[in-house]
C-alpha cells in the first residue's frame, strides 16, 4: 500500500469506537423550507444511528432569510460555514416577500446562484424516477410512463445565468416613438473546459445505467450550442465510444420527453435548457414534491429538492417533505458513499407510499383522510420505516 496511514487493520484499532463525524451545512432557507428541513434533520439523524454516523447539522441563513437579517441573500458567515462543511443541505429560497423588479435590489435566488459558483457547483444530477405506488399521479397515461427512469445532468455554473447582463436607461433604448426607452441584455457564453467537463459526467452516469446519453442543444441556431455539440462528440469518440450518444434540439426534446419519456437515460444540457426541461421532466411524475437534486463540483456538494419554496402553503404543516428526504438519500450516495445507507432511505420513503400515506400535494380523490399527512407526520412515517 502506497499510503503510509493504512497500515491494515491491526494498527488502527484504537480509532474502531471512534464514530464517524460529518458536519452537514443546512441551508432551511425561505417559506416551507424550515418546514422540510426538519424532516431532512430526522432522517439524517436516524440513518446515522442505524449506520453508526454522526451527523452535526448547523443552520445558516440563505436567500430572503438572509435578506431580512443581514441585507443580502447569501452571507459571508453561510458561504464559510458551507465551504468548511462536508456537505450542504439546502430546503428552498424565495416567495413574494422578496419579488421585485428593481435591478438593484437583492433577490432571494442569487443566494442559491451565488453558493453555487463559489463552490464550483458545475454538475447538477437532477435524477426522474418514478414510485409505482405513485404512477397515478402523472397527467400522462400509464402505458406512457411506464419505466421512466432518467438523469437529467444540468451544467449549473455558466451559460446566460453567469453571463454579462446589462439594462440600460438611456437614449439608445429609443422607441419608435422617439421617447427615451429601455434596452437589455443576457449573454449565452461557455468556454471548452466547461463543456467536457460536464460531458465527461454524462458520459461517466450513463455507463452506471443504461450507457445512453441524449445531448440536447439548439445547434441549428446558437454557436454556443454548435460547440457544444462539437465538444460532447469529441470526448464521446475519444473516451466514451461504448455509450450511445444522440443529439436532441432542445424545441424537439421539450416535445419527446412527453412522447417517450421512458427512452432517456442520461439526458445532458447547458444551464438554462437543463432548468427548463428538469421542470418538464419532474411533471412527467406528476409530482415535483418527490424529486430531489445534488450539485456537484471538485469540493464540498449540495443537495436540494428540484421543488421551490410553495408561498402558498407555508407555514401550514402541510408541504411535502420526501424531496428532502431524498436529497438526504443523494447526500449518503455522492458525498459519504453510503450506498446502503442511502437504499435504506429509498426503500423507507417507497414503504411509506406502498402504506397508502401520503402528502396532500400527492394525494387524490381515493386516499383516506387519515392516510393524508402533514409535513412531521410523513417525516415520522419514514423514520419509523428506516
Ligand atoms: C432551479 C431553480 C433555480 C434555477 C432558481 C430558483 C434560481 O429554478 O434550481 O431549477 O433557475 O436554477
Ligand atoms: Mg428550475
Amino acid at each position: 500500500m502506497d499510503n503510509p496511514f493504512s497500515a491494515g487493520p491491526s494498527s488502527l484499532d484504537w480509532s474502531c469506537n471512534v464514530k464517524k463525524s460529518y458536519k452537514i451545512c443546512c441551508l432551511p432557507g425561505d417559506c416551507i423550507g424550515p418546514e422540510i428541513m426538519a424532516e431532512g434533520k430526522k432522517v439524517l439523524a436516524a440513518v446515522g444511528q442505524r449506520f453508526g454516523v454522526e451527523f452535526v447539522c448547523e443552520d445558516a441563513l440563505i436567500g430572503g432569510a438572509a435578506i431580512d437579517a443581514c441585507g443580502t441573500a447569501l452571507p459571508d458567515e453561510t458561504l464559510d460555514a458551507a465551504r468548511a462543511s462536508d456537505a450542504v443541505l439546502l430546503a428552498a429560497v424565495g416567495g413574494p416577500k422578496w419579488d421585485t423588479t428593481d435591478p438593484t435590489a437583492p433577490r432571494p435566488e442569487q443566494g442559491l446562484l451565488k453558493i453555487r459558483k463559489e463552490l464550483g457547483l458545475y454538475t447538477n444530477l437532477r435524477p426522474v424516477q418514478i414510485f409505482s405506488a405513485l404512477s397515478g399521479a402523472s397527467t400522462l397515461k400509464p402505458e406512457v410512463i411506464d419505466g421512466v427512469d432518467m438523469m437529467i445532468v444540468r451544467e449549473l455554473t455558466g451559460g446566460l445565468y453567469f453571463g454579462r447582463r446589462e439594462r440600460f436607461y438611456d437614449e439608445e433604448g429609443s422607441g419608435a416613438d422617439g421617447k427615451p426607452g429601455q434596452r437589455a441584455y443576457d449573454t449565452l457564453e461557455y468556454r471548452e473546459y466547461e463543456i467536457e467537463r460536464i460531458a465527461r459526467q454524462a458520459f461517466e452516469a450513463a455507463r452506471k445505467r443504461r450507457g445512453k446519453v441524449a445531448s440536447v442543444d439548439k445547434a441549428n441556431v446558437l454557436e454556443t450550442s454548435r460547440m457544444w455539440r462539437e465538444i460532447v462528440h469529441r470526448i464521446h469518440d475519444e473516451d466514451y465510444a461504448d455509450v450511445e450518444l444522440e443529439d436532441v434540439l432542445v424545441d424537439n426534446a421539450a416535445m419527446q420527453l412527453i412522447n417517450r419519456p421512458a427512452d432517456f437515460d442520461v439526458v445532458v444540457t447547458e444551464n438554462m435548457f437543463g432548468d427548463i426541461l428538469s421542470d418538464e421532466a419532474a411533471q412527467i411524475t406528476g409530482s415535483l414534491g418527490m424529486l430531489a437534486s445534488a450539485s456537484l463540483g471538485d469540493g464540498v456538494a449540495l443537495y436540494e429538492p428540484s421543488h421551490g419554496s410553495a408561498p402558498d402553503i407555508a407555514g401550514k404543516g402541510v408541504a411535502n417533505p420526501l424531496a428532502q428526504i431524498l436529497s438526504v438519500e443523494m447526500m449518503l450516495c455522492y458525498s459519504f458513499d453510503m450506498g446502503e445507507a442511502a437504499d435504506a432511505i429509498r426503500a423507507a420513503v417507497g414503504a411509506v407510499l406502498d402504506d397508502g400515506l401520503r402528502t396532500r400535494d400527492i394525494a387524490d380523490a381515493g386516499t383516506p383522510e387519515e392516510n393524508v399527512l402533514g409535513t412531521a407526520a410523513m417525516g415520522d412515517a419514514v423514520v419509523a420505516r428506516l
